[in-house]
């Protein structure tokens, strides 16, 4: 089977970018499926950070074919300002990048609802990333929505905009007191954008299916994780997404019988940006440690990252939700300066233990963790390239995971470089 999808087992920013930005040397194409500008996949170029939002992480990659498919909700502004940035940069993107005309768009009123909809909540707040994620994906299943493809009929788009600003301007001044958003100075700003963006409109599910069939290595690569899952994740602490390998098909128009592997990308450690439970959550010298060392900074907004260790029963929730056997564990050097690691293997709830990841936001929040102390390595595992250059204790660590969350693990990353990955077995 030649479609693979990498998706985040725990609340995002496992590593995803990286990963899949190092899996280009065996992949033809990369496609996002869900999710928008709130993803921020970090990848290295010449040895230097860049940050992918909506562009898929080959993008940098010459020879491969990147595409942003139906499922995903995409800022126009965002976009175009993406793709001029990582132009300064040298990545080219030309023939290399196709937009689905199905996507829907995130647009100027999305993100002012979602501000003032994030101030209302008060004490509540979700936390977001204030990309207009939520909004827009509303809008789609409300049936209120634009499509990207509206853009090539900039005159019939000019009346739909014109027209739904009217509407959601009623919305903003009426139920949250803001101003009204002037309609026409928002759309000289999309005009151009609409001009520039034009060009890799595509009808993208039969060119992915084609691929597939024809065995060409296709990678659909995941954005937030598992535990953000609009389903099936600590709602309402959640993205309005489906970041499970089940959104790929409605994210793509790929069937189910068309994908492949699902690799779960799984952090060392823990981390969770935005409020919501999160029974690993360490709040001491610890955190700060890890915070440090795994410079855990929301890449898109620069929040601080709540850190905490590695959660198995979530692990293993995630697992099942996704199908998923083999994982890649990244960031394993951030854990090379602890004495003991510890690992949560089951929860404590009311008294009695448990294996099972509850399905609300509220009875997560009331579980304690069962830690079991693993001893730590002391030792750089930056440089190692195979096995038998990581440390006893690191391999013990990576061995306990596979036993306790009935998996195997494929590689791990050892660091932010594309070449800092021990790899025990290819992915294709
Ligand atoms: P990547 O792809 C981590 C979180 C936000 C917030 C919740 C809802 O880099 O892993 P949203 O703006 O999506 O409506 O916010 O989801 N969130 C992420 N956390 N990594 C991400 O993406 C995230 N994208 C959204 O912090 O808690
Ligand atoms: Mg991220």
């Amino acid at each position: 089977m030649s479609s693979v999808v990498v998706v985040g087992t725990q609340w995002g920013d496992e590593g995803k970018g990286k990963i899949t930005n190092a899996l280009c040397s065996d992949a033809d194409l990369v496609v996002r499926f869900q999710g928008g500008a709130n993803a921020g996949h970090t990848v290295s170029l010449d040895g230097v950070p860049i940050v992918f939002h909506l562009l898929p992480s080959g993008i940098s990659v010459p020879g491969i074919q990147n595409i942003i498919g139906p499922g995903v909700v995409i800022d126009p502004i965002a976009l175009a300002a993406e793709i001029t940035g990582v132009t300064e940069r040298g990545v080219e993107v030309g023939e290399n990048f196709l937009i689905d005309v199905g996507a829907h768009m995130v647009l100027p009123y999305h993100k002012a609802i979602e501000a003032a909809e994030e101030r209302a909540r008060g004490d509540s707040a979700i936390g977001t990333t204030h990309r207009g994620i939520g909004p827009a994906y509303a809008d789609r299943c409300a049936r209120d929505g634009i499509p990207i493809g509206a853009l090539a009929a900039f005159d019939e788009f000019r009346r739909r905009f014109e027209e739904t600003v009217g509407r959601k301007n009623e919305h903003l001044v009426r139920l949250y007191g803001e101003e009204p958003l002037d309609a026409r100075a928002l759309l000289e700003q999309l005009r151009p954008v609409a001009l520039s963006l034009a060009g890799y409109l595509a009808d993208t599910p039969e060119i992915l299916r084609a691929a597939i069939r024809e065995d060409r290595n296709v990678l659909f690569e995941g954005a937030q994780g598992t535990l953000l899952d609009v389903t099936f994740g600590t709602y309402p602490f959640v993205t309005s997404s489906s970041t499970t390998a089940g959104g790929v098909a409605t994210g793509t128009g790929v069937p189910p019988s068309l994908i492949g592997e699902v690799i779960g990308i799984t952090k060392a450690y823990t981390t969770r940006v935005g409020a919501g439970p999160f029974p690993t959550e360490v709040t001491d010298d610890t955190a700060r440690m890890i915070q440090e060392r795994g410079a855990e900074r929301g890449a898109t907004t620069g929040r601080a990252r709540r850190c905490g260790w590695l959660d198995i029963v979530a692990l293993r929730y995630s697992i099942a939700v996704n199908g998923i056997k083999r994982i890649i564990v990244t960031k394993l050097d951030v854990l090379d300066s602890f004495e003991t690691i510890k690992v949560c293997v089951a929860y404590e709830i009311d008294g009695s233990r448990t294996d099972r990841f509850p399905r609300t936001a509220d009875e997560l929040r009331r579980v304690h963790p069962v830690y079991v102390e693993i001893p730590g390595w002391m030792s750089s595992t930056a440089e190692a390239r195979q096995e038998s250059e990581l440390p006893p204790p690191a391999l013990a660590y990576l061995k306990q995971i596979c036993k306790l969350a009935d998996v195997d693990i494929c590689s791990v990353s050892v660091g932010a470089k594309g070449e800092a990955i021990v790899e025990f077995t290819s992915i294709f």
